[in-house]
C-alpha cells in the first residue's frame, strides 16, 4: 500500500531524517461514530503502526510522537486510565515485532507520574529495543515541552552551583544537551492531524526551523500513504534557516 508514493519519494531523494507526529483526532473520531473516546485512542493503535512501518519503509531514521501531554493529565479519570491502559496493552503486543523491525524505543517526558505498571512497561521496552539500528521511535508521554525546558534550566544550574559548569558555558549547545531529545537532531518536518493548527506545548525549542504540514485526517484514520503525502509535501519545501537562495 501507497507503493507509488514510495517510489515517487526514492525519487526525489532523501527522506526527512527525523519526524515528529502530534497524533490528534481520537476524541472526534470516535464521537463521530457516537463511541465513547477510549474507543477513538484504542483505534489510533493501528496508526502508531501504519507510521512506524511507513517511516521504516521511507527511510526515516527517527520517528518522535506524541502521544499523552502534561496537560492531558487534566482529562477524565477514566479517559486517562483507558489511556494507560491502552501503552501497556501496545508495548506488551508490539515490543517483539519492534525488535525484530530494528526499531529502539525511548519514551520523553515526566515519567515519574506513570502509574507503576505503565512505568515497568516503559522500562521494558526501552530495555528490550535498546539495540534496534534502524529507526529511533520516541514516544512522548507525559511531555512538555515548556516543562521540557525548566528542567534543562534546573539541571544546568546545579551543574554551575557544583562548580561543573562556569555561566559562560551556558549556550545553545548545553540546553539542547540538556533536553530529553538530546540524542538526536531536530525534527525535519511535523504532521499534527485532525486539523488543528498549534503545536500544544510539543517541542518549542526543537522546531525553530521544522517543516510543518496540518492535515484534516483524524488521527485513526492515518495510514502511511498520509505520511509518504507528508515526506513528498516536504521534499518540494525550500528550507532556508534564514539566509537567502543563492
Ligand atoms: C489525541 O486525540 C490523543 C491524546 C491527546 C491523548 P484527542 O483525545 O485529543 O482527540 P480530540 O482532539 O478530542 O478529537
Ligand atoms: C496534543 O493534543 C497532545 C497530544 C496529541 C498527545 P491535545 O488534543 O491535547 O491538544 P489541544 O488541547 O487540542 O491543544
Ligand atoms: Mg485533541
Amino acid at each position: 500500500m501507497g507503493d507509488d508514493l514510495l517510489s515517487q519519494i526514492r525519487l526525489n531523494g532523501a527522506a526527512p531524517r527525523h519526524v515528529a507526529v502530534i497524533m490528534d483526532g481520537n476524541g472526534r473520531w470516535a464521537r463521530e461514530r457516537s463511541l465513547p473516546r477510549p474507543l477513538g485512542h484504542r483505534a489510533g493503535m493501528k496508526a502508531v503502526r501504519e507510521v512506524v512501518e511507513g517511516g521504516l519503509e521511507a527511510g526515516v531514521e527517527v520517528l518522535t510522537l506524541f502521544a499523552f501531554s502534561e496537560e492531558n493529565w487534566q482529562r477524565p479519570a477514566t479517559e486517562i486510565s483507558a489511556l494507560m491502559q491502552l501503552l501497556e496493552e501496545y508495548i506488551a503486543r508490539e515490543v517483539a515485532e519492534l525488535k525484530d523491525q530494528g526499531v529502539a524505543v525511548h519514551v520523553l517526558g515526566d515519567r515519574t507520574r506513570l502509574a507503576p505498571g505503565a512505568r515497568a512497561a516503559v522500562e521494558r521496552i526501552e530495555r528490550e529495543t535498546r539495540d534496534g539500528a534502524r529507526l529511533a521511535l520516541n514516544l512522548c508521554i507525559s511531555y512538555s515541552s515548556r516543562g521540557e525546558l525548566a528542567r534543562a534550566a534546573r539541571l544546568l544550574a546545579e551543574e554551575v552551583l557544583k562548580g561543573v559548569k562556569r555561566l559562560e558555558d551556558i549556550d545553545e549547545d548545553a540546553i539542547r544537551a540538556k533536553l530529553y531529545t538530546a540524542p538526536w537532531s531536530d525534527p525535519d518536518l511535523l504532521i499534527r492531524t485532525s486539523g488543528e493548527c498549534r503545536l500544544s506545548n510539543f517541542l518549542l525549542w526543537q522546531l525553530a526551523y521544522t517543516e510543518l504540514y496540518i492535515t484534516p485526517v483524524l488521527w485513526p484514520d492515518v495510514t502511511r500513504r498520509d505520511l509518504f503525502q507528508a515526506i513528498l509535501d516536504y521534499q518540494g519545501r525550500e528550507r532556508r534557516f534564514g539566509r537567502i537562495t543563492a
